[in-house]
């Protein structure tokens, strides 16, 4: 598919995980592709990549602007992917105030950020379209996930209020709201667990269709909501969680 040919985008926390996959489908697809993240060592050609912290205005700002230039769009950027986020467990008693404020900093406030940088440029876009990275945990009750559902919970309000607001302006606001998907970060939650095998079995079992989802099947759900083809999509959130959220099956006999 050549459906990004000719457009330009940029993918927040891109160098590792689900955005590293998105950056890769979408210059696959035909886009120039600017990443943005606090390390950006692992990213090669073709994708162009910017040092920059989510919860740093200023340097988000110049790091957008460097972007947008880069692409060479004369000012234009057609897709922006809000993904970098950071995990926190527990419930509403395990974290301090101030881990409250550094995850809603990154997971919510990073986002508000790069779009709020990112948004001369889309409006300069025929195709403008911006997706979020939400999560199953904004939908479902998960044990030991308070301060993280909270964050992702505010992505999805976010999302939809943003698509409200710039709907008359062209620029189209959707999110993804992936189940356990298998990222470096799954892979250090794994590898912190006590039993990591086990871990690794209950997640996959959580999820209908038996397994963990793969960063490309959630890359390939933002493209499809960023894509010039989806240009009646906006204000959704799509799972692509295995059937997590949406389906209720009977237990297996045994
Ligand atoms: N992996 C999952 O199971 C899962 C499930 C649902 C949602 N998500 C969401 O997907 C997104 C990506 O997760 P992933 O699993 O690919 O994680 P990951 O850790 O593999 O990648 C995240 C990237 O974001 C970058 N990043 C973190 N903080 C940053 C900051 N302050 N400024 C700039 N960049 C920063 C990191 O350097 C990293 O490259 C997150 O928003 C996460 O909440 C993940």
């Amino acid at each position: 598919m050549s459906d990004f040919e000719g457009l330009r985008a940029l993918v927040t926390g891109g160098a590792s995980g689900i955005g590293r996959a998105t950056a890769e489908l979408l210059a696959e697809r035909g886009a120039r592709v600017a990443v943005l993240d606090l390390d950006p060592s692992p990213v090669g050609k073709p994708l162009l990549a910017y040092r920059a912290d989510v919860t740093d205005d200023a340097s988000v700002r110049e790091a957008v602007a460097a972007a947008v230039a880069d692409l060479g769009g004369h000012g234009v950027l057609d897709v922006l992917v809000n993904n970098a986020g950071i995990g926190a467990q527990g419930t509403v008693e395990d974290n301090p105030d101030g881990e409250w404020h550094r995850v809603y900093d990154v997971n919510v406030l990073g986002m508000v950020r790069t779009t709020r940088a990112g948004l001369p440029h889309l409006r300069a876009s025929a195709h403008a379209a911006i997706v979020n990275t939400c999560s199953i945990a904004a939908t479902a009750g998960l044990p030991q996930r308070a301060l993280y559902s909270a964050t992702k919970g505010a992505v999805y309000s976010l999302t939809l209020a943003m698509a409200a607001d710039h709907v008359r302006e062209g620029i189209r606001v959707n999110c993804v709201n992936p189940g356990t998907v298998d990222t470096p970060w799954v892979g250090r939650l794994l590898d912190a667990a006590p039993d990591p095998a086990a871990e690794r079995a209950a997640l996959e079992a959580r999820q209908p269709t038996g397994r963990l989802v793969s960063p490309a099947e959630v890359a390939g759900a933002i493209a499809y909501l960023a894509s010039p083809l989806s240009g009646a999509t906006t204000g959704t959130a799509l799972a692509v969680d295995g059937g997590m959220q949406g389906l209720r099956l009977r237990p297996v006999a045994r």
